[in-house]
């Protein structure tokens, strides 16, 4: 089973590291190589993305990826920023399938900014297709304008698309997710302004036929917005579009707590996977050691799972950092009152721990 590990910038490398040490831990045989990516990438090589990583990436049967970006590279044109590296292997690995699940861990509902009671046993997933829509569809420029309210002016224009197939496959997706959970699925959609979204909402509506024991509901996009913050716990599956799913899955994070515990995964069609933490490169705690590790600790726990067919190693680091929690270890993003305030490392050490302990 061979692993590309590409750590990043930003926090990528310290929370990576801890992910690393807890697969070693579990004495499977794994083949783990690292290559850069992102903006440590672009200083070393000159591109976010090297061939040399994107080759690696695709020869492997899974992808443990930190996080790209940092503030000094906004101004270098769009080919060369960090987050084109992302973008890039979703786009070159066919990585269509992005699970973002929001869990609220029962010891952490103190650190939602909803009220505890909202929020306690919340556990949603969302499905984002990653790999269509806005964030894909060409054209895409900037241009003298012809028409519109300014003919003659500067304008910057995006192209929102999606074909039947890219749809029917991440409702296929969304729906056999659906099943084997809670057996409702909400698509989130803009059908009542949107042409692309009308035609996404008929098209999931059709391939609900093939899932009769699924529940499906539609929601607007504004209004799945406000039922998240209203009555997260409402939901089960959501099925949306690349960039309303960008914009509910951070949403849906914070309601846990913190972004810092939460995993993803982003598969192509052959179970292929991209494993990240939700979060990004948070450059301003870069290299502090603070960093919470456990989101990315969890998206190895979903590759060994998804992409790996290890689904008992995957319980283990999952029990592990439940223990972890049940034991009081609270990195600065989720201490609240009490509990044990640690670091990146030893909060890695604390999950080696547990794992060791499970004998
Ligand atoms: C995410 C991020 C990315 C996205 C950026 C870094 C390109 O926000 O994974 O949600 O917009 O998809
Ligand atoms: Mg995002």
């Amino acid at each position: 089973m061979k692993i590309a590990v590409l750590p990043g910038d930003g926090i990528g490398p310290e929370i990576v590291a801890e992910a690393v040490r807890v697969l070693q831990a579990l004495d499977l045989r794994l083949e783990l190589e690292t290559a850069p990516v992102g903006g440590a990438a672009y200083e070393a090589s000159g591109h976010p993305l090297p061939t040399a990583t994107l080759e690696l990436a695709q020869a492997a049967d899974a992808v443990l990826f930190g996080a790209v970006g940092d503030w000094k590279y906004d101004k270098l044109d769009r080919p060369l920023r960090p987050e084109q590296a992302i973008l890039g292997l979703r786009k070159h690995l066919g990585l269509f399938a992005n699970f973002r699940p929001a869990i609220c861990y029962p010891q952490l509902t103190h650190a939602s900014s909803l009220k505890p009671e909202l929020v306690a046993g919340l556990d949603i997933l969302i499905i984002r297709e990653l790999t269509g829509d806005i964030y894909f569809g060409q054209p895409r420029g900037r241009r003298t304008a012809v028409d519109g309210h300014f003919p003659g002016a500067e304008e910057a224009y995006d192209t929102m698309r999606y074909s039947r197939p890219e749809i029917e496959r991440i409702a296929h997706v969304a729906f056999q997710a659906a099943r084997k959970r809670g057996g409702k699925l909400t698509s989130v959609d803009k059908a009542n302004v949107l042409e692309t979204f009308q035609f996404w909402k008929d098209v999931v509506t059709e391939v609900h036929a093939q899932y009769p024991d699924v529940k499906l509901d539609h929601l607007y996009v504004d209004n799945a917005a406000m039922q998240l913050v209203k009555a997260p716990k409402s939901f089960d599956v959501i099925v949306t579009g690349n960039m309303f799913g960008d914009i509910l899955s951070d949403e849906a994070a914070m309601l846990t707590g913190s972004i810092g515990m939460l995993p993803s995964a982003s598969l192509n069609a052959k179970n292929q996977g991209l494993y990240e933490p939700s979060h990004g490169s948070a450059p301003d705690i870069a290299g502090q050691g603070v960093a919470n590790p456990l989101a990315t600790i969890l998206s190895a726990a979903m590759m060994l799972r998804f992409s790996l067919g290890q689904s008992e190693a995957a319980g283990r680091i999952e029990a592990a950092v439940q223990g972890v929690l049940e034991d009081g270890w609270r990195t600065a993003d989720i201490a609240g009152a009490g509990g044990r305030k640690v670091g990146t490392r030893e909060m890695g050490d604390a999950v080696v721990a547990r794992l060791k302990a499970q004998g």
